[in-house]
């Protein structure tokens, strides 16, 4: 459908209270519902999955130090309403409508953490039990259910999770209605406003699942194409890349000639950074959190639209995503943009242990291609194992042609640098030749990181030890057509035996 561009206001989800207390901590419960929403008021309702009747769901607070538990219940329907392809992993003499909630970027123990094999059925619930021990942070939350991860975030299982802390408080960034999550999702919608998603015959499979979706138009907290209406005076945005595959390069327009916002990072997926970073433009690839200031002071009666340079391997390019009004009436801004935010102790390399990890291009048994890590599937046995308080470097060799983001489970690691090689010969012969120097993450990557860009023909490295917790967990490309075509392996940190 032709839908006019910012023609709606931007929503933003709302604070979801606890309902009680368990064992004397604070006891929550978010329903999985499917419901029709509106998405743009040119289109009739859209049907949507969502938590607590919301798409994206409500937003969780949380403060480091203090545990909540939360009961995720599926009341979803037993008949999914997108196109599932049960080929591939899971899905086989499966029940279609299956969830289980990953809580992006926390640590946490295993069983609270959403393995992608834990999922459950509509009219079953799971309770988990978040510790918050670590610093302040945007998370989020969203379905990880094996196989079918990409469909129930298309559908609309996704929400945000804040950790906050007094470090944070003392900072005095602009808070309470000037502090705003931007999750920025693509989607592609039917005439009648239902949501579609490519259903293609590949190799006799249909409908089959797809290398990437792409889709003409960008969604900003459930609305596409939205506008926000600010004051002269600085904002915190809370930016999340949540969708499918598209990578994101973020940046400020205005009339030609005009001076345009300035921006800075001071956060990324895992906590603050040391010191703000100004910003030109941002990447973000999926799964990516940016925490921003962006300051519209002396910008009265201005509009600004936020631009994406990014051009996907394959489908449309999607060049915009929201706009921003400013008012016309100057405003006091007490909030403040500090010089200092965090330490950031790099983690000691010298004494980590190296691990290799592979990107390959493989192929299923129908003869689909898709993309492998260590050349393995999901379901093969576990070969990473480290043990528990361990630092370990992960070299990531990605021989294929584009970047994929690649997500950690349990922890926040550091970006070491990343270092072009010789592809042809390292498939040929299996040996790493260096073609130019390591260089050094971009300025907003200095920070706590859950998923990292890692380029095409480089040996993207980083660092991380492996704490709190034991068990199993998932690693795995946050494309999620990729995670759930065998992007995605399990590793292990076990008790240390002496
Ligand atoms: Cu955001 Cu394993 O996922
Ligand atoms: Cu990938």
């Amino acid at each position: 459908p032709k839908l006019e561009k910012f023609k709606d206001p931007l929503p933003v989800p709302k604070f979801i209270r606890p309902v009680g207390t368990k064992n004397g901590i604070p006891y929550y419960e978010l329903e999985m519902t499917e419901f029709y929403q509106n998405l743009h008021s040119d289109m009739p309702d859209t049907r949507v999955w969502g938590y607590e009747n919301s798409y994206p769901g409500p937003t969780i607070e949380a403060y480091k130090g203090q545990p909540i538990y939360v009961r995720w219940i599926n009341r979803l329907p037993e008949k999914h309403f997108l196109p599932i392809d049960k080929t591939i992993h899971g899905a086989k003499d499966n029940p279609e409508v299956r969830t289980v909630v990953h809580l992006h970027g926390l640590n946490v123990r295993p069983d609270s953490d959403g393995f992608p094999d834990d999922w459950f059925t509509p009219g079953k619930s799971a309770l988990y039990y978040y510790p918050n021990k670590q610093q302040a942070a945007t998370l989020w939350y969203h379905d990880h259910a094996v196989g079918i991860t990409r469909l129930n975030v298309y559908a609309g299982l996704v929400g945000l999770y804040l950790i906050r802390d007094e470090r944070e408080e003392r900072l005095n960034l602009p808070s309470g209605e000037y502090e705003i999550p931007l999750i920025i999702q693509d989607k592609d919608f039917n005439d009648d406003g239902s949501l579609s998603y490519p259903a293609p015959n590949n190799n006799g499979v249909e409908p089959s699942i797809v290398p990437g979706f792409f889709g003409n138009y960008a969604l900003v907290n459930g609305k596409v194409w939205p506008y926000l209406v600010v004051k002269p005076r600085k904002y915190r945005f809370r930016i999340l890349n949540g969708s499918n595959s598209r990578s994101y390069k973020l940046r400020f327009s205005g009339e030609a000639g005009r001076i345009l916002p300035a921006w800075y990072q001071i956060g990324t997926d895992g906590g603050f950074l040391e010191r703000p970073v100004k910003l030109d433009s941002l990447s973000l690839q999926p799964a990516e959190r940016a925490d921003v200031i962006v300051d519209f002071t002396g910008l009265e009666n201005q509009t600004f639209t936020l631009i994406n340079e990014e051009i996907p391997p394959f489908g449309p390019p999607l060049p915009e995503i929201m706009q921003f009004r400013v008012s016309g009436t100057p405003v006091k801004d007490n909030s403040s943009l500090p010089l200092i935010l965090n330490r950031i102790k790099p983690l000691p390399v010298k004494k980590a242990k190296q691990r290799n990890i592979e990107i390959v291009v493989g192929q299923d048994e129908l003869g689909r291609f898709m993309f492998m890590l260590e050349n393995k599937k999901w379901t093969d046995p576990v070969t990473i194992k480290t043990k528990l308080g361990n630092v370990e470097v992960w070299n990531i060799i990605n021989t294929a042609a584009a970047a994929h983001p690649i997500h950690v489970h349990l922890v926040q690691f550091q970006i070491l640098n990343r270092q072009p090689f010789d592809v042809q010969e390292y498939t040929a012969t299996g040996t790493l030749k260096f073609i130019g120097p390591p260089v050094l993450p971009d300025e907003n990557e200095k920070g706590w990181k859950d998923t990292v860009r890692a380029e095409p023909g480089h040996v993207t490295r980083i660092i991380a030890r492996f704490g709190d917790f034991t068990g199993i967990y998932p690693f795995h490309c946050h494309i999620l057509e990729h995670e759930d075509h065998e992007m995605m392996r399990p590793f292990e940190v076990f008790k240390h035996k002496s």
